[in-house]
């Protein structure tokens, strides 16, 4: 069964509460944290994530678009996040595993994103520990870019080493997931899909949520 999870960087922030009520068809909130040093951009962070939490039970999909995410990893976890991700490329392979560990020590799932430049195998420190490996088919930092889709190969090198090694772990893509696009994904071994334009550029919200399943 695949899993969607819209990205609330495409909702009005003024209207967070109304706009993550419309997505209740889906499986997790994409919550996207950028920091303006490890991508060019700014955006959420730990109040809003709180916030957030008090008003839905769906599960908060924290993505950790900042330098050195294992600074912050637990304030992320009380702020009400049930997975956490973590770039590979924003610390040391040692501080990357701490905040893994930090991460399950509070209770909630982690896991690993890798950035398109980087190769599959970066994720293979991390694939015992990872709940869920991020695989970005755009560079971070910005909703409603192109898909990449030379980055399939890298989804399906990951979906063997998963296969492989720890069955249980989630694939999830992110960037450019539109109804086309979404089957690219599924069809390389995803089997969660982070949308932001597509879901909330919809009509009809619900019905785009059914059509990227596939
Ligand atoms: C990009 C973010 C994505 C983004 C996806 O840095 O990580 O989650 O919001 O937006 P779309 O689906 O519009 O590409
Ligand atoms: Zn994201």
């Amino acid at each position: 069964m695949i899993k969607i999870s819209p990205s609330i960087l495409s909702a009005d922030f003024a209207n967070l509460q109304r706009d993550i009520q419309r997505i209740e068809t889906a499986d997790y909130v994409h919550v996207d944290v950028m920091d303006g040093l490890f991508v060019p951009n700014l955006s959420i962070g730990i109040p809003v994530t709180s916030s957030i939490r008090k008003v839905t039970d769906m599960p908060l999909d924290v993505h950790l678009m900042i330098d050195r995410p294992v600074r912050y990893v637990e304030r992320f976890c009380d702020a009400g996040a049930d997975i956490v991700t973590c770039h590979v490329e924003a610390d040391t392979e040692e501080n990357t595993r701490e905040a893994l560990r930090k991460i399950h020590a509070k209770g909630k799932k982690a896991g690993v994103v890798v950035k398109p430049k980087t190769p599959a195998s970066a994720v293979l420190p991390f694939i015992d520990e990872a709940d869920i490996i991020l695989v970005m088919t755009v560079e971070p930092g910005f909703g409603g870019q192109k898909f990449m889709a030379d980055m399939m190969p890298k989804v399906s090198q990951i979906r063997q080493y998963i296969d492989a090694m720890h069955p249980a772990c989630e694939l999830e893509v992110d960037g450019g997931v539109d109804s086309q696009t979404a089957k690219l994904c599924i069809a390389a071994g995803a089997n969660v899909l982070v949308a932001g334009s597509a879901v909330y550029g919809a009509e009809d919200i619900p019905a785009r949520i059914k059509e990227l399943r596939g």
